[in-house]
């Protein structure tokens, strides 16, 4: 107890000694709110820490440094420095630590950091920074940490990264970049941790991330990604965490995360999900955080009961989940020990709308289910004329089911024919199948296939396209006796349909629901 005032006594003095702003200072000056407009000249020349935080200083320059060569951290945050001249820190060789944050810069140049050959981490967040030139960081090849968020970047470029080949962590994060060029991280494949997100990105192209062998954790969250290319992550085999959340991501690629072998954490929360390829986890052994929640998936397979079942902390909540018979299988699994299985809601069909999965009966299952059938396939009646002689006229095909049935048209002669007549291929929201502006190679035998994985049908259509020269004239079309050329395509689409159905067929589990009955072989006619 005698000792505590001998030890404040001893704190206090310390205390005094550092705080100082002038020359009786050692080591440490704390210069900080101090309402300077320059950096002080009368402070001793060995100090190894200078605080100038919390002022009005708005230039700095080569004399403001020169003298203070012993540096070892300076801190200049919370000014309104403009302006940073060639060469001020040209003397500071033993700098490690260089805070700029919060200040007013516009661009960073190589010029500036001249003679900072051994500094590890420089902080510049919160200025309004728009570009950083090419080779701006060669002359400090040994930084670890560099910090540019809450700035005012658009792009990375090639080049701006150039020279930080010992870089481990770089946040950019909260700018507004919109497009990353290939070859931008070329030289900082140590880069453990990327931090992109609260930027303005809309597509992850494959050859963007190519050279961050080593990266751990890439934040994208809070992007407007809609779109990921297969193989933005096939070079980025040890990412960990990946953060996704808050994009417009309506699907992932096949294989995107399949090498991922030592992912731990991914969050893809908020976003536009149909669907989740549950298979890509298969080998991932080390994921403990998987968030799915907030995003457009209707349907669980067994599989994903398997995967989702072995993570320890699992979202999938608030999707617009069907229970129909797709879920049957991973239904049959549920044991209710994880807690994602209780908080399966379901929101179609209507009438088990806002039950949980869990509650329901597999027979009341399958009762959401239809068989696919073609309601409609035929050529619509707007014939107009389109850009010299192409006539606009649309084969539709229109199939019903639940789940709805995915529509395969095929087209005449194979698929050239298609891409001839720019084959537009539409799929409208009611599930209609159209293609436009056929011209007269178009003619012959249609094939239309729905599918689902209750069951699949198909119909055929004959067409005849009209001569653009002529006027707009539809004869009887003949099924099989007009031409030889029509037999023949009949026999090809007729094996086109069947092995296409097979697959289908081989696809189902509730392939015996289907019967060759349900299969409509259809002609029609057009008057
Ligand atoms: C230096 O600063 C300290 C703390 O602000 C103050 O107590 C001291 O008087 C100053 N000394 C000189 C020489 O200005
Ligand atoms: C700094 O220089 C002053 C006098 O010039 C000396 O008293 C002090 O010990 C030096 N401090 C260090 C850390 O070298
Ligand atoms: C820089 O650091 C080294 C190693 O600590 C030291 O020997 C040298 O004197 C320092 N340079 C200056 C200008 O203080
Ligand atoms: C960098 O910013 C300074 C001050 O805002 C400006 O004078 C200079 O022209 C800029 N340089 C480049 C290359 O944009
Ligand atoms: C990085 O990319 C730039 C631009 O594409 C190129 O000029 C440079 O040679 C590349 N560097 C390496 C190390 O590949
Ligand atoms: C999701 O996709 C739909 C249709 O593709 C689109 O209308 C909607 O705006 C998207 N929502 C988000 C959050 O991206
Ligand atoms: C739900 O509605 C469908 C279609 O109207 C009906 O076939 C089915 O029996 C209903 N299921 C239950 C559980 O009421
Ligand atoms: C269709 O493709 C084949 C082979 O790819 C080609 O020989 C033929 O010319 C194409 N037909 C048309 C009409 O372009």
């Amino acid at each position: 107890m005698m000792k505590l005032p001998g030890v404040l006594m001893f704190l206090l003095v310390l205390g005094t000694a550092e705080s100082a702003c002038n020359s009786t200072c050692s080591t440490f000056c704390d210069c900080s709110n101090h309402g300077l407009t320059s950096v002080p000249r009368d402070l001793p020349t060995n100090i190894t820490r200078l605080d100038l935080q919390h002022n009005q200083i708005t230039t700095v320059g080569q004399l403001d440094f020169s003298r203070y060569r012993s540096l070892i951290t300076l801190d200049l945050g919370y000014n309104r420095i403009s302006t940073i001249g060639s060469q001020a820190f040209y003397q500071l060789s033993n700098l490690t630590k260089l805070r700029v944050s919060s200040n007013s810069l516009r661009n960073l140049t190589a010029s500036m950091f001249t003679g900072l050959a051994n500094v590890q981490e420089m902080i510049f967040y919160k200025n309004d920074i728009s570009d950083i030139q090419t080779g701006t960081f060669n002359p400090t090849p040994l930084l670890i940490r560099l910090l540019v968020h809450r700035n005012k970047l658009t792009s990375l470029k090639s080049g701006m990264f150039s020279g930080l080949e010992n870089l481990q962590e770089l946040w950019v994060n909260d700018n507004e970049i919109t497009n990353i060029q290939t070859g931008t991280f070329n030289s900082t494949s140590e880069l453990r941790i990327l931090s992109l997100s609260q930027n303005k990105l809309a597509t992850l192209r494959s050859d963007m991330f190519t050279d961050l062998k080593g990266l751990k954790y890439l934040y994208l969250y809070d992007n407007d990604i809609t779109s990921i290319h297969a193989g933005a992550f096939s070079s980025t085999s040890q990412l960990g965490i990946l953060h996704l959340y808050n994009n417009h991501i309506q699907s992932i690629p096949s294989n995107l995360l399949s090498n991922l072998l030592q992912l731990s954490d991914l969050k893809l929360s908020y976003n536009n999900l149909t669907d989740f390829p549950f298979e890509q986890l298969s080998n991932v052994q080390t994921i403990s955080t998987l968030k799915l929640d907030n995003n457009k998936m209707t349907t669980l397979p067994s599989l994903a009961y398997d995967i989702l079942s072995s993570i320890s902390d699992v979202n999938i909540d608030n999707n617009p989940w069907q229970c129909d018979c797709r879920m049957v299988d991973f239904k049959l699994k549920i044991t209710e020990s994880s807690p994602f299985e209780n908080r399966i809601t379901c929101s179609q069909p209507d009438n088990l709308s806002g039950l949980k999965l869990k509650d329901i009966k597999l027979e009341n299952l399958f009762l959401g289910c239809l068989e696919p059938k073609i309601v409609r396939f035929e050529r619509s009646g707007n014939v107009k004329l389109l850009q010299g002689a192409n006539i606009l006229e649309q084969v539709v095909c229109e199939a019903t089911g639940i789940p709805t049935p995915t529509i395969t048209v095929i087209p005449p002669a194979g698929l050239n024919t298609t891409a001839e007549s720019n084959g537009i291929v539409t799929v409208e929201e009611n599930s209609n199948v159209i293609i436009q502006n056929i011209i007269a190679a178009d003619a012959g035998l249609y094939g239309c296939i729905a599918s689902s994985p209750i069951g699949s049908t198909f119909a055929v259509l004959s067409t005849e396209v009209v001569n653009p020269v002529s006027p707009p004239r539809f004869t009887l079309p003949v099924f099989a006796g007009s031409v030889s050329g029509a037999v023949a395509g009949t026999i090809a689409i007729g094996a086109i349909i069947l092995a296409i159905w097979c697959r289908a067929r081989a696809k189902t589990r509730f392939v015996a629901l289907s019967t060759e009955s349900d299969v409509d072989l259809t002609t029609v006619t057009q008057l």
